[in-house]
């Protein structure tokens, strides 16, 4: 699966420089080409126990059962241990700046990948390059990489300003330095009125750009984001959609947002990723070139949607027959 276009680079080397300059350009070239995230050929399967008792079955997550547990329900039931494949050799290149959208219908992968890349869960094979570099779990990129969840899991016992400031404190960065970057984050997401408060006092909406301020003030190299949005009202929604075209137009920064919501992906994306649950792997790519803030009424977008609609038909006849 080729996921990434060949480098606009290529054809650029200037006519008449010399040797030397070209081959620095050409390095440089090379450089700049280098994925910010390759996810590289990545399978994951999860193990259950189904054990099987008076005619009835039941089934376990294999990894939760003791050993103990396992040796007692196998002396009084029949079990048998499966797999339940997820993923299936997903490749996957993000570029430097780059905003990417993944989306697909519940339950296809979606988080196991992103946890995946934010080395909360190991891939059964396959690798993770960093800006080219496979990724070593000793050196310790993952906070360069930063999860955004649905619900925030913020510090409740901390304010706005010490969990902005948390990651930053065990990075142990200066107390002022620390401030400055944490006050720079809390005003890019517009909370500096409410920086003295505490999380429970915040709505859903303030506590999720709270998260957005403490992901950027470690400066990630990529920010991952697992539908990030999906518990907010939808005005709520749509204004903090309007706040993370802007931030990323600000910082540039590389995102890698999750999503079932179709339009949330299109609204968003650089590119849109379809995940299907079918393949186990990704279906199909959107590149999409419409400038941002986008018009959810356009009919460029509507296209797009019906598109990326028909890609989900597969899927949605499994889910129909569950
Ligand atoms: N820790 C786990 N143990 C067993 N099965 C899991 C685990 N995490 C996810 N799964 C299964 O993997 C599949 C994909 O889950 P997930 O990645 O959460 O999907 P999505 O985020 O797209 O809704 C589901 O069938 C889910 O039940
Ligand atoms: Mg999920």
């Amino acid at each position: 699966m080729t996921l990434i276009e060949t480098s606009p680079y290529t054809n650029k080397i200037k006519n008449g420089s010399s040797h030397q300059e070209r081959q620095e350009q050409q390095k440089q070239e090379t450089l700049d080409f280098i994925p910010a995230l390759h996810v590289k050929d990545v399978y994951k399967s999860f193990d259950y126990k189904i054990s099987k008792n008076n005619g009835s079955s039941k089934i376990t997550n294999y990894d939760h059962i003791s050993s103990e547990q396992q040796q007692l329900l196998s002396n009084s039931t029949r079990s048998f241990r499966t797999s339940h494949e997820v993923l299936n050799g997903v490749d996957l290149k993000i570029r430097e700046g780059e905003f990417v959208t993944i989306v697909g219908p519940s339950g296809c992968g979606k988080s196991t990948l992103l946890n995946i890349i934010a080395e909360l869960d190991k891939p059964d094979s396959g690798s993770l390059l960093i800006r080219g570099t496979v990724n070593d779990i000793n050196n310790a990129l993952s906070t360069k990489r930063i999860m955004i969840f649905q619900e925030s899991a913020l510090f409740p016992w901390l304010n706005v300003q010490e969990n902005v400031e948390f990651g930053l404190r065990i990075a142990k960065v200066h107390k002022e330095r620390r401030r400055q970057i944490a006050d720079k984050y809390i005003e890019m997401v517009g909370l500096s009125k409410f920086s003295e408060s505490l999380v429970y006092q915040l709505s859903g909406g303030m506590k999720q750009r709270v998260a957005i301020a403490r992901a950027l003030a470690i400066e990630p190299e990529v920010l991952l984001m697992d539908e990030p949005f999906a518990a907010l009202d939808v005005q709520t929604r749509d204004l903090l959609h309007e706040e993370l075209v802007g931030i990323h137009k600000t910082t540039g920064k590389t995102i890698l947002f999750v999503t079932h919501n179709i339009n949330e992906a299109i609204l968003l994306g650089d590119r849109v990723i379809v995940l299907s649950s079918v393949l186990k792997d990704i279906k199909k790519e959107f590149q999409i070139d419409i400038p941002r803030p986008r018009d959810p009424e356009s009919p460029e977008l509507y296209e797009i949607k019906k598109q990326v609609l028909r890609e989900f038909e597969g899927d949605l006849q499994i889910a129909k027959r569950k």
